[in-house]
């Protein structure tokens, strides 16, 4: 959920933004050249509602949104604290959500879990979603005491929810080279040995979020689920102080391993998705990590750095390519401290230095191109599913680039605005999403008997 948007160059001729002067952006309506719509609807808008102004909130107010089907929110609550939320105020995000985290925490040890377990799951759940929300706009000082504080509270009410379970969750460290992979395992009710699916995040989301994904959607499918977490991602960068790395198989290599010592799964039919700049990072694993029969990318990347530099603007992406450090780090820092800067480029550049373990943009945007497939993307040997969004405002272009590259091995989707389906990851059609990844995934498992 990378975003810098183009508007360096705006801030380089020396304009400074005043509030949202052209911002938020509309996302791109793409209604009218769609067929279906050309030939049969003319009149349908399928651009979907807009919740909160601020583009940036908004897409994270419906991410929670999207977990609502598979006990990650409750739509009501969410859109109250969504109504608390003002335009560019990264303090307030924090507040309303935070603030419903601790009511819903308070709902939720009130019960008694003996005699209501659904019900205190249901509650610890939220909470825990709710907690990590609060975290998503505070990476940009690095020692803010509620980085660490409120991720102790998600996991804490997180691990009460998984506990209630009808097959518990379990959480597990696994060894790679020089660090750990924590993760959980979410076992199906099903017996003997099954069919697993390990779900990854990208740039910002949790473990944790991806059983709200697409992991209860597996579960119910009778596939076992794995969600961890690498070096860049949440619980790693806090507490092994890592930041992200390109040799993405040095993560799934472990996981896979692990997986082939445990009597509940199916050597031969284990997959690997990635969400986000997940999109990227699972083919980049599968290129190297030959074990598993699938791949799952919502959505497809090839280059990351490509779209990083066009996210940050021709003027920018130049400075960069001519190594003008000292410009590009000043031009960072201006941003960051300017309040009334959009909040999508000031959250994509506090995200992507946090997580880059970088203080400086430049170094964030040169690390970002070591993130491409070109040279590499030969070596997988897996089925891939390649999701679009019609309209995702991050990676334009890059699921298509993927599919084309890998050719026959890709499975290409387009996931249209007029199913509400065209926001990056499928964000408010999580039901579709996994109605379709998944069935495919189930045929692929079908044909490795
Ligand atoms: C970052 O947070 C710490 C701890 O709350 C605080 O002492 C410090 O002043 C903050 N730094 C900035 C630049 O806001
Ligand atoms: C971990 O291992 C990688 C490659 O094996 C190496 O590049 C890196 O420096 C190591 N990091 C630490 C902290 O030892």
């Amino acid at each position: 959920m990378v975003v810098i948007r183009s508007l360096y160059s705006v801030i380089l001729n020396g304009i400074y933004f005043t509030g949202a002067v052209a911002w938020p952006l509309q996302p791109l309506d793409l209604a009218q050249h769609d067929p279906r719509t050309e030939t049969q609807i003319p009149m349908t808008n399928a651009t979907p509602v807009t919740l909160v102004a601020d583009e940036s909130f908004n897409f994270n107010v419906l991410a929670v949104l999207s977990g609502a089907p598979y006990e990650g929110a409750d739509i009501g609550e969410v859109l109250v604290a969504a109504n608390n939320i003002i335009e560019g105020d990264f303090e307030s995000f924090h507040d309303a959500f935070n603030d419903l985290a601790n009511r819903v925490h308070a709902q939720a040890i009130a019960i008694d879990d003996k005699k209501h377990p659904l019900s205190a799951r249901n509650l610890f759940f939220k909470s825990a979603a709710y907690y990590r929300a609060a975290d998503a706009y505070l990476h940009g000082n690095w020692s803010d005491p509620r980085i660490m504080t409120l991720w102790q509270k998600q996991a804490e009410d997180y691990n009460k929810a998984i506990a209630l379970l009808h097959q518990p969750g379990e959480r597990i460290e696994i060894q790679a080279d020089n660090f750990t992979v924590p993760a959980i395992f979410f076992k199906t009710s099903c017996t003997g040995k099954r069919p697993t699916l390990i779900l990854g995040q990208g740039y910002d989301g949790a473990m944790e979020d991806l059983y709200h994904v697409m992991g209860k959607a597996a579960v119910e499918r009778g596939i076992n689920v794995i969600v961890y977490e690498g070096p860049g991602q949440p619980t790693v960068r806090r507490y092994q102080n890592l930041g992200f790395i390109p040799e993405w198989e040095r993560v799934i290599s472990p996981v896979v391993s692990y997986l082939l010592t445990r009597e509940d799964v199916d050597a031969d039919k284990i997959a690997l998705m990635g969400y986000s700049f997940g999109g990227f990072l699972a083919p980049r694993a599968a290129a190297f990590e030959h074990r598993l029969a699938a791949v799952i990318a919502i959505d497809g990347i090839y280059d990351f750095g490509e779209s990083i530099l066009s996210q940050f603007g021709e003027g920018p992406a130049e400075l960069i390519r001519a190594g003008n450090k000292e410009a590009v780090d000043e031009l960072g820092k201006q941003i960051q401290a300017t309040a009334n800067a959009p909040t999508t480029v000031r959250w994509g550049l506090n995200q992507g230095e946090w997580t880059f373990k970088t203080q400086s943009a430049y170094d964030y945007a040169v690390q970002a191109q070591r993130y491409t497939l070109k040279g590499v993307v030969d070596k997988i040997r897996a089925p891939v599913f390649i999701g679009e969004a019609e309209s995702d405002i991050f990676f334009a272009g890059q699921a298509t680039k993927l599919a084309n590259e890998l050719g026959d091995l890709a499975t290409y989707h387009l996931f249209p605005n007029l199913d509400g389906a065209g926001e990056h990851c499928q964000i408010g059609a999580s039901v579709m999403m996994n109605q379709v990844s998944l069935d495919w995934l189930e045929d692929v498992f079908a044909k490795t008997q």
